[in-house]
């Protein structure tokens, strides 16, 4: 039987995550507008197609199939698919809500009801298997037409959109929610700003400077979502949420030491800084000279500092799939993908079917670093497998492999933890498998509930448990005391 030394808490917090834009479908119904999601393509040229000097967020149905339309249709189907999470044991459900849902536009006064009466039903639905909903604010998306006609988060109004969008969400659901994360993979924006930040060539995307103005709004937007939330109700907690993806320096040449600092700062902890510090890091002035401007460039007002100050977070979320290594001296250029950025090929690694490198020693380097760093609870909110599942002749999904994947990783968590760092809970990515965010596949898998469709939108939809549920569901009643799948039954 294969067992970890460390016990985790009582109140761990295991179950699932998954995004609006990446499963609920329905996007067209019920009053909600469009997102700047749904103008995503399918398929693997999605991010060259938006990068296109000319891309102005046209949907062309004629050209392009847009698999985040119909999602795996979450939106009518979320009560059984809840009480399959609740078979599985979760103790929490971390989902988005589509801000277009409840704000059309963005930009209006009043949220529309029927948004949020789904939203009421999902959380009710959790509440009757106990189960914690822990929701992201913003994951990848935004009414379309704050991308459009506002030219998405650069653009210091949408700080006031996101507050009163906020403040509707926490007055609606503060009682019953006690989690909320606010942009999810908040950093990602140094590579892909399309999906964060709404930014693409058309609308400045191509300007580092329009990515870091965006940033800093949503650095006031966040802290003052912290500042709602906890006028509201001082038992919610409102965490950042992070793309960490740990880096290495390829050898010990310091040239390769220090670019991979800096890589670490830049990368990893930018925005972490400015959201669970308070305030802009040291070495904020080398950042944006390597980008050509300064401080003084970005719009940032006193009353913005004095209020990232006082409205910290209260802890740290991360999603955490792959390392990446740093090499600057020319001893190789073998590049390797990885989760929205790539890096070197690091030849200790194996690769998944996409090419992002599997390291589960890496999760526990980065819950230790980023503890060290902060000292506030972690939350692993996302980590998983992407692969091509195949259902067996008896019709059945044997995937040892994203078992494997799952179990390493849980393992690096329970030595982090042994390590002295305060996890407070691991949500895997995609319980159920959900359209891609980087190739808008559904063949991309990464749940332990294979949903029938493919990626031309054929399929049943219907739900089927694959071998992994029922290992999760060993490792959640035995609180991770159990990882083995020697001997289980499915
Ligand atoms: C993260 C995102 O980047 O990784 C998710 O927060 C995404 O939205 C997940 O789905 C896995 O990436 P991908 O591209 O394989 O779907």
């Amino acid at each position: 039987m294969d067992l970890i030394n460390y016990e985790f808490p009582k109140d761990f917090l295991w179950g699932g995550a998954t995004a609006a834009n990446q499963l609920e479908g329905g996007f067209d119904q019920d009053g909600r507008g469009l997102s700047i999601a749904d103008a995503l393509p399918g398929g693997k040229k999605r991010f060259d197609i938006v990068q296109t000097p000319d891309f102005n967020w046209q949907i062309d149905e004629k050209k392009y199939s847009y698999p985040n339309h119909l999602g795996i249709d979450f939106y009518h189907r979320y009560k059984k698919d809840i009480e399959l999470f609740a078979e599985m044991g979760f103790k929490a459900y971390r989902f988005s809500i589509s801000w277009s849902r409840i704000y059309p536009r963005g930009d209006e006064k009043e949220p529309n009801q029927a948004g949020l009466d789904f939203y009421e039903k999902v959380i009710d639905e959790c509440s009757k298997y106990q189960i914690e909903p822990v929701i992201t604010l913003s994951h990848y998306e935004m009414p379309l037409t704050l991308a459009k006609e506002y030219g998405g988060w650069k653009n210091r109004q949408l700080i006031d959109f996101f507050e009163n969008y906020t403040r509707t969400i926490i007055e609606t659901f503060g009682n019953k929610v006690h989690y909320f994360l606010t942009f999810n993979e908040i950093n990602s924006a140094m590579q892909h700003p399309i999906m964060g930040q709404g930014l693409v060539p058309s609308n400045g995307g191509n300007e580092k400077i329009n990515v870091f103005q965006a940033w800093h709004n949503q650095f006031v937007a966040s802290s003052r979502a912290v500042k709602l939330a906890h006028d509201f109700n001082s038992n919610i907690k409102v965490g950042c949420m992070l793309l960490y993806a740990t880096s290495y320096a390829y050898n010990a040449d310091p040239r390769n030491q220090l670019a991979n600092l800096q890589n670490n700062q830049d990368f990893n902890y930018f925005c972490g800084d400015v959201q669970v510090r308070g305030e802009y890091p040291a070495y904020t002035n080398r950042l944006f000279a390597k980008y050509g401007f300064t401080k003084s460039d970005l719009k940032i007002i006193k009353e913005d500092l004095q209020q990232l100050k006082t409205y910290p977070v209260d802890f740290v979320s991360i999603s955490y799939y792959m390392s990446t290594a740093v090499e600057t001296t020319g001893i190789t250029d073998e590049q390797v993908a990885g989760n929205l950025m790539g890096g070197v090929r690091n030849p200790f690694l194996k690769v998944n079917d996409w090419d992002w490198q599997i390291d589960p020693t890496g999760l526990r380097i980065a819950l230790d670093e980023l503890y060290d760093r902060y000292q506030k609870p972690i939350f692993v909110v996302e980590n998983g497998l992407g692969a091509k599942d195949k259902v067996a002749r008896d019709g059945k999904i044997y995937d040892d492999y994203r078992i494997d994947y799952l179990k390493s990783h849980i393992k690096a968590i329970g030595a982090a933890m042994a390590d002295g760092v305060d996890v407070m809970g691991y949500t895997a990515w995609g319980c159920i498998d959900l359209v891609s965010a980087s190739t808008g596949e559904m063949s991309k898998r990464y749940g332990m509930i294979y949903v029938d469709l493919d990626n031309q939108g054929n399929g049943t939809l219907n739900r089927k448990k694959k071998k992994s549920f029922e290992w999760y569901k060993q490792v959640i009643a035995t609180n991770g005391r159990v990882l083995s799948s020697d001997n289980l039954k499915y």
